[in-house]
């Protein structure tokens, strides 16, 4: 008897992470349909393309899947996230909920949502003026209680900071990576860092987080998630391995004026051990990158 293949949404497709993890969906042969507002189109899979805070849309799509990887959200950077909280807030919270609802209708299967590990400092004072952050925590909290009353098996997947090819479309909204790729590139007399540079970062390569995703979706009871590398690496690290890459030297100047964030470093134990070392996911990146 013929297998039958996996029936997979992936929702937010066009998307940074929605559109590595649907590609490579169809490349694994799974029966991919790919949801988005943008009307992109990514070869071998079904595209749909509306607004999430539609019941109808959401209804339409959501029939008949065996799993549904959500990777829709609204974020930009944390200058965006705390001048306009609640419509990051909202622009988190709306879809999701929208969605979910339209998935009661259904039977019982597996979603795994996309969430940060950010979401480990809501409690903090400098979280709670972060509207993309509260967006997410509260999204977690309606999963949670989805998973409950639904039986759905609901894994949610707090991931570290995603970088890779793909990113940094939106020159508005830079996060870290593509914010100091495009610094580098740009200015040629030094590179001007905020703080003294000895802050740890973490980060996830997108192909590790993608695959983490895809075998999270084959486990059977739900759970919490924290993905990321181990590696760390300082801010002055990072710029110097973006400088490697793009095969340019610039003096590091810190501003210390700029307050330091602390270090807060995580022991990840993902399913699938991450194979993308820094430097060489930032090559990767700096090739492709239009920045
Ligand atoms: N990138 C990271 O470093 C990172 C780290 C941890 C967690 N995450 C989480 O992972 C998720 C995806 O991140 P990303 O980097 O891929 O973000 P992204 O590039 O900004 O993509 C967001 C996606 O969400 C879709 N979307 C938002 N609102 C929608 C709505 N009302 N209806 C339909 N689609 C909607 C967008 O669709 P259109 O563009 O078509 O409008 C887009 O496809 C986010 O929730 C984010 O919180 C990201």
């Amino acid at each position: 008897m013929a297998h039958r293949r996996t029936r997979v949404l992936v929702v937010g497709a066009s998307g940074f992470i929605g559109r590595a993890l649907a590609e490579r969906l169809v490349r694994s042969g799974s029966r991919v349909t790919a949801v988005s507002r943008k009307r992109i189109r990514i070869p071998g899979a079904v595209m749909r393309h509306g607004d999430l805070r539609n019941p109808t849309f959401c209804r339409s799509v959501t029939r008949g899947m065996d799993v549904i990887h959500y990777a829709a959200g609204m974020r930009k950077n944390i200058a965006h996230h705390t001048a306009a909280p609640f419509d990051f807030f909202r622009g988190n919270l709306e879809p999701l909920l929208c969605f979910l609802d339209a998935l009661r209708k259904s039977p019982p299967r597996t979603l795994v949502y996309v969430s940060t590990t950010l979401v480990g400092y809501v409690g903090n004072s400098d979280g709670t003026d972060d509207g993309y952050l509260l967006g997410k925590y509260a999204s977690e909290l309606a999963l949670r209680a989805f998973a409950r009353e639904t039986g759905w098996t609901v894994h949610i997947v707090r991931s570290a900071a995603v970088y890779g090819p793909g990113d940094g479309t939106d020159p508005d909204a830079l996060t870290f990576i593509p914010s100091m790729i495009r610094k580098i590139r740009t200015n040629d007399r030094e590179l001007l860092v905020w703080g003294t540079g000895k802050r740890r970062l973490q980060f996830v390569y997108i192909d590790d987080l993608v695959a983490n995703l895809i075998a999270i979706g084959r486990k059977k009871r739900g759970d919490v998630f924290a993905i990321g590398n181990n590696q760390t690496a300082t801010v002055d690290q990072v710029a110097k391995m973006v400088m490697e890459a793009l095969g340019k030297k610039l003096p590091i100047r810190h501003d210390t004026g700029k307050p330091d964030k602390p270090s807060q470093i995580i022991r990840f134990t993902p399913p699938v051990k991450p194979r993308v070392d820094l430097r060489s996911g930032l090559r990767r990146t700096v090739t492709s990158s239009t920045l």
